[in-house]
């Protein structure tokens, strides 16, 4: 899909897309664990200043925001205005003062700099040139700081038999048969010499950890 079949699935979707979202408990797959569970992983502090890449309606801000505090920043990135509006929404029903929301494609994002941390979710198999996204996120972070990418993804095992099942439930985001393939953990593992990937919900699910090192990988002298 180019930018402009993104944005318009996504501006189909985003009126109902937190409602979607939750329908998926209905199979038993408990997404907002897995948010927690990913925003456990960033490992910020107060005060800490965190960008969610591809952020769309914000559904992980309440997260962030319990960590970071209103002292903290959140940077919401996503290319399409509808998503971005619903974030908003959300922010000024939430009364976050400390939630900032940018329209930009995540390849082309200048992410500032010293960022505690780098989130995305169900998400970045979406954007083309991901790498990209992974190694300017490498650029940005503090040392210590860590990126994470949590998503859903082809099982390795007999659960792949089940795809004409598993596909029509995340068909609304997008072809699957696009995307569901595409392992961009391994560009976590190019541009963070410490990381770490854990599967969930039979393989389906997993989260990837990036931290950067106290000492920026490229300088030894
Ligand atoms: C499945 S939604 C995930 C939204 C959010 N991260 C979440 O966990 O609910 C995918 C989001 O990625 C955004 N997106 C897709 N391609 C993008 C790109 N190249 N740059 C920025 N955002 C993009 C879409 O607009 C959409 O909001």
């Amino acid at each position: 899909m180019n930018r402009e079949e993104i944005k318009s699935i996504y501006r189909k979707r985003a009126r109902n897309y937190n409602l979607t979202a939750n329908l998926y408990y209905l199979v038993g797959y408990r997404e907002f664990m897995y948010r927690n569970k990913a925003v456990n992983s960033l490992n910020l502090k107060l005060g800490d200043k965190v960008v969610d890449i591809c952020c769309g309606t914000g559904l992980n801000f309440q997260f962030l925001e319990d960590k970071v505090g209103p002292n903290g920043k959140i940077i919401g990135v996503d290319l399409t205005d509808a998503m971005l509006e619903r974030a908003k929404e959300r922010v000024n029903k939430n009364g976050w003062g400390n939630v900032e929301l940018v329209q930009s494609d995540a390849c082309e994002y200048n992410f500032p700099k010293n960022v505690n941390g780098v989130l995305t979710t169900y998400a970045l198999s979406l954007v083309p040139d991901y790498d990209k996204v992974v190694g300017n996120a490498y650029g940005a972070l503090v040392p210590g700081g860590r990126f994470v990418d949590m998503s859903i993804k082809m099982p390795d095992n007999f659960l792949k038999h089940f795809r004409y099942i598993l596909f029509p439930l995340v068909k609304p985001f997008g072809d699957p048969e696009e995307y569901i393939n595409i392992r961009t953990w391994e560009s976590v593992e190019t541009h963070f010499d410490k990381h770490d990937f854990k599967e969930f919900f039979g393989g389906i699910t997993y989260i990837s950890v990036g931290e950067k090192s106290i000492r920026d990988k490229n300088e030894f002298i």
